[in-house]
Parts: C-alpha cells; sequence; structure tokens
C-alpha cells in the first residue's frame, strides 16, 4: 500500500496522444515510465502514428484498449471522445508533428485526437517532433504561440542528430525528461489545503419587483479567477451576483442578488478562509425604499433616494482575524495613484487594476490588462486572456500570501 502512494503519479489519469513521426517509438517508452509511476493512461493514436508503431504495443503496455477512430462501431463498452476527453486530468501529445501542430492552433477536429483536444478541459502538453527545417518555419514556431498563449505546454524539442540526417531543434525529448515535466505539472498546487473566498459579478439592487440598478461586470474576471484558485489546488468559495457563466469546479457556489446579500453570505461564510478576493463589482448604492408594487409611470420626473451600501472588502479586511485580503480597482485614470490609496484606505494586502475607459480590457471583454501593487511592488499583467491573467494573478497572490505567513 505505502509502496502505491510512493508513486508520483497516482490515481492521475494520463491521455498519452500519439502523432505520426519517427519518435512514435519512444512514446511506447513514455507509456511505460508513466505507467511505472502509478498513472492510469489511455492512448490515442491518429491514423499516420500507425505507420510508425502498432496500437497493440500501447494496449499491452496500458492494459487497455487504443483509441483511433472517432466513429467506432465497436466501442460500445468503450469511452467517446467526450467521455475521453472528461476523464483525463492531462492530455500529453508526444510526438507532436507539425502537422497536429498546426491543426490544434487552428481548431480542427478531423480525428478522435484533435476532437478530444477541443473538448477536454484538462491541462495539454505537447512535445514537438519533426525536421529541423519544418521546426524553425514560420508557421510552425507561430502555431506554438497560439497554443503557448492559449495555456498549452510546450515541452522541447531537443536539439541534436535527427532521423532524417540533419541536425538542429526538433528531436522529441526522451521518455525520462518527458516524465520529468509530467511529474512537475501535476504536483499539487501551491495553494493546496487552503481556502480561497471569492466574490464575483455585479450585484443589482432592486427599485420595484421588476426594476433594478446595476453595472456591466459579467463576472469574467471573478469566475476566472477563481478557476485559476482551485487549479492552484485551493478550496474554493465563488460568492456571485448575477452572470451567465458556466461555475469553475469544485467549487461552493453561494449566489445573491444585492450589495446586502453578498454582504450577508460573505459575513457568514468568512470564518476560516485563508484569503479574500473581491472582484464583484458591488454596487456602492442602493435604493433607501424599494417599492412593494411596480411603480406606475405618472409624472415627467421622479426622484430615488439612494444609500451607501456596505463596503464587503473594506469589512473583511477589517476583521480581528483578517484573511489575506486582494481587491480590484477598476479606474479611468491615475490607476497607480488610486489603486494605493484604496490598498490602504481598505486595509488590503494586494489590489488589481485595471482600466475601464472602453479599452479592449475591462468589463464584458474577454481580455483583461491589469497592473497589480502590493506595500513593497507591483508587476504589470500585459493584455491577454481572462483566463491567462487570472493564472498569473493567482500566482503573485500566492506568493505574496505565503511570504506574509512565513
Ligand atoms: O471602492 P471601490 O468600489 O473602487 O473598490 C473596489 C473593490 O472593493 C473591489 O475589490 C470590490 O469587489 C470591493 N467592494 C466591495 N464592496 C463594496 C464596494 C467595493 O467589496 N460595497
Amino acid at each position: 500500500m505505502s509502496k502505491l502512494l510512493n508513486k508520483k503519479l497516482s490515481n492521475k489519469k494520463i491521455l498519452l496522444g500519439v502523432t505520426g513521426g519517427i519518435a512514435a517509438y519512444k512514446a511506447a517508452e513514455f507509456c511505460r515510465l508513466l505507467i511505472k509511476q502509478g498513472a492510469d493512461v489511455r492512448v490515442v493514436m491518429t491514423s499516420a502514428a500507425k505507420e510508425f508503431i502498432q496500437p497493440l504495443t500501447f494496449q499491452a503496455l496500458t492494459g487497455n484498449r487504443v483509441y483511433a477512430e472517432l466513429f467506432d462501431a465497436d466501442a460500445q463498452n468503450a469511452m467517446d471522445h467526450i467521455e475521453l476527453a472528461r476523464w483525463a486530468d492531462l492530455l500529453v501529445i508526444a510526438p507532436a508533428t507539425a502537422d497536429i501542430l498546426a491543426k490544434l492552433a487552428d481548431g480542427y477536429t478531423d480525428n478522435l485526437l484533435l476532437t478530444i483536444s477541443l473538448a477536454t478541459q484538462s491541462k495539454i502538453a505537447v512535445a514537438p517532433a519533426m525536421n529541423q527545417q519544418m521546426y524553425q518555419n514560420q508557421a510552425t514556431q507561430k502555431n506554438i504561440q497560439v497554443l503557448q498563449q492559449r495555456g498549452v505546454k510546450v515541452w522541447g524539442p531537443d536539439v541534436g542528430d535527427q532521423a532524417c540526417g540533419e541536425t538542429g531543434p526538433g528531436r522529441m525529448l526522451e521518455a525520462e525528461h518527458l516524465l520529468q515535466h509530467v511529474e512537475q505539472i501535476m504536483q499539487p498546487g501551491k495553494l493546496n489545503g487552503y481556502k480561497i473566498m471569492i466574490t464575483a459579478g455585479p450585484t443589482r439592487e432592486a427599485i420595484d419587483p421588476v426594476r433594478f440598478i446595476s453595472n456591466r461586470s459579467s463576472g469574467k474576471m471573478g469566475y476566472a479567477v477563481a478557476q485559476a484558485a482551485i487549479n492552484a489546488g485551493a478550496e474554493v468559495t465563488l460568492v456571485t451576483g448575477p452572470v451567465c457563466l458556466q461555475s469553475p469546479q469544485p467549487v461552493k457556489l453561494l449566489t445573491c442578488q444585492s450589495a446586502d446579500d453578498m454582504y450577508q453570505q460573505v459575513m457568514s461564510h468568512i470564518d476560516g478562509q485563508d484569503i479574500f478576493i473581491g472582484t464583484a463589482a458591488v454596487a456602492d448604492y442602493r435604493i433607501l425604499n424599494i417599492a412593494d408594487e411596480k411603480i406606475k409611470k405618472s409624472a415627467d420626473e421622479m426622484d430615488l433616494k439612494l444609500v451607501r451600501t456596505q463596503d464587503i472588502l473594506a469589512s473583511v479586511a477589517a476583521l480581528k482575524d483578517k484573511p489575506f485580503c486582494v481587491g480590484f480597482a477598476a479606474e479611468t485614470s491615475e490607476l497607480e495613484q488610486y489603486a494605493r490609496q484604496k490598498l490602504h484606505n481598505k486595509n488590503l494586502d494586494i489590489i488589481a487594476a485595471n482600466r475601464v475607459d472602453g479599452s479592449a480590457s475591462g468589463f464584458e471583454v474577454d481580455n483583461n490588462a491589469i497592473s497589480v501593487f502590493w506595500e513593497e511592488g507591483s508587476k504589470q499583467l500585459s493584455l491577454k486572456s481572462k483566463n491567462l491573467i487570472a493564472t498569473e494573478l493567482v500566482d503573485i497572490i500566492t506568493e505574496q500570501f505565503i511570504s506574509c505567513r512565513n
């Protein structure tokens, strides 16, 4: 039993994609090493891969049938592409030919492996293997860049003698080296064992039973931060205003409508949280007297009396047993000055500030660029997808949080 637990990849589900290159023979050794470390391995081969190595080799190594066809009449008891995509903790394509990299970058789905790659939410890694000219070709380099920007890990290639007689970059990494990468990527996250509460989305302040005041927050940034924290191993509680987003998994989801609801939800669950991240665009004002009935239109003008809502983030940061607090600041000018003011006024540990002046970042868009400030430092995160920004932000939060505790 203890021997089993010592294996670095015990309980890890790894989908190995093998494509048609001479390095396909090294994939068999890689597969053997994964299994030796306790991984549950399934193999998907392209038809070109089968020209280089027999599926039987992988079947014998893994003890499982090898998947190759998108539409497989014999596969009654086997997993289909969606099941395989869901099953995997990690998809490694080794070797990854220039062709598969191009098709992955462009989102093609004309074979089983590509379909799985598009359908999976697991991490994806590729181990390029090809002639050195093909590797250095601008088209391949661009495809690799596109994949990296999308979060795909690119392992290798090595530089050296090639099967074609040339020398240069394009050799697939050796199996032992690939195994090291897998072990590293599958390590428990840096936030393992920590609890994080995140607020996200807008709030709605009711005027009457059918009308409300709200703002343009989509919740995308907060949900991306929640997913990044989950990926880093944290136990996440997401307190969310009304949004149209799929919730990250696994998460404890607490839904709310108004700033007051959000305040109540946060305060009744904050005990024991290690980190609090306020990404929600909480309304600053609420309607003093919410009408019980729908307000009928009558006069040309109408006054609504608004009163301040409670500042949730500042209230959490004022707790005696305060968690590590991170805030967001959406500004249209003087970014650093206003952000640092908020850092101090609200007693925060970190503030992430972005411009919301109608540019390519900010509300309702998929990309963001933020500046992160803390007492002794700052870091700029340049324009990229909210998912990538969230991962980088969670890295910074982790670093500062851990150094605070030491
Ligand atoms: O003061 P300002 O609204 O610019 O501060 C933004 C930060 O404070 C965000 O992190 C937001 O989630 C949080 N906040 C809050 N409760 C409020 C207002 C803002 O938690 N009522």
